[in-house]
């Protein structure tokens, strides 16, 4: 047995270096792209303007990908295998899981990008330090485990294009606001004429909770945590809605929402900043910090492991 695991855990790690390598490029194209204040105008604007357009093309690749697969029939299907009875779901704490995707997407270049538990903690830190809630700041420690995904082969996981990425909703027609609309055209549900129609198999103010987004880390993680933690709606939110730019930041999909979004709205776009630009800060130190984000994992997830 003990070959097989090591070989498997070599897998891993090509597979979660290969994850973080897209996902960092497509937090960089998010990042620059909307940033017009302060990014451009220093010393290091045609650094950081190569590094954008060096992230475009591969990020257009990988969207090129994902906007062809993520079909209803796909999402349909990535939903029934999560709930599947015949699935025997991994058992972890939040710490344990935090630990793992540390070790599965380590870092091959530690000066220019920070590992998983350092970007996680380093959101919860600014989190913290702007006196947010604690439920808020348990958000930022977590809103990443969903990447765990793609290491639990009865997920069947294909790949990058369905663990990252910035989502969108499937069911109706795709949003010209959505990166690279055009790539959607090889995607089979833009000749349905249900699911290619303006609302779709939706209605106006069904509300986001009805709406299917495209199968990904954030939707995962919303999954695993709705029923197991005493989390707040806004905390849900922030998880499941985090990549979902084409809503919270182009201002598409208001149309599907409902009452209780508006709220949650504004709890994602809280929330964004400590995402995207806490990437900068000091490298925060996990064995100094973990006692006071294990006190917090205590108190929103009380039954201490989760079945992911
Ligand atoms: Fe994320
Ligand atoms: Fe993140």
């Amino acid at each position: 047995m003990a070959p097989t695991a090591l070989a498997d855990v070599a897998d891993d790690h090509t597979l979660g270096q290969h994850l973080e390598s897209i996902s960092d490029a497509i937090d960089d194209v998010n990042s620059i792209k909307y940033d017009t204040k302060s990014k451009f105008d220093a010393a290091k604007d045609k650094a950081t303007f190569r590094q954008y357009e060096d992230a475009c093309d591969r990020v257009r690749n990988f969207y090129r990908e994902q906007h062809a697969k993520q079909t209803v029939a796909y999402n349909l299907a990535a939903r029934a295998r999560f709930y599947s009875a015949s699935r025997t779901r991994p058992r972890m704490t939040i710490w344990q899981a935090m630990e793992k995707l540390d070790t599965l997407v380590d870092e091959s270049d530690p000066d220019t990008s920070l590992s998983q538990i350092e970007h996680l903690l380093q959101s919860a830190e600014a989190i913290r330090r702007d006196g947010k809630p604690r439920w808020m700041q348990v958000t930022g420690l977590i809103h990443d485990l969903g990447k765990l995904m793609l290491f639990d082969p009865a997920l069947g996981t294909q790949g990058q294009w369905d663990v990252v990425g910035d989502t969108f909703p499937v069911g109706l027609a795709f949003d010209r606001r959505i990166i690279y609309p055009d790539t959607f055209a090889a995607n089979p549900d833009t000749r349905d004429p249900v699911y290619a129609s303006p609302l779709g198999i939706y209605h106006a103010g069904c509300g986001l909770d009805n709406v299917m987004l495209s199968w990904g880390h954030d939707e995962y993680l919303y999954h695993v945590v709705k029923d197991q933690s005493t989390l707040p709606d806004e905390a849900l939110a922030m998880i499941r809605y985090h990549s979902f730019y084409p809503w919270h930041r182009e201002g598409a999909y208001r149309e599907l929402m409902a009452d209780k979004d508006h709220a949650m709205l504004q709890a994602v776009q809280a929330f964004n900043p400590y995402d995207l630009y806490s990437k900068s800060d000091d490298v925060p130190r996990v064995e100094d910090l973990k006692p006071y984000y294990m006190g917090l994992i205590d108190k929103f997830f009380p039954q201490g492991e989760l079945a992911w």
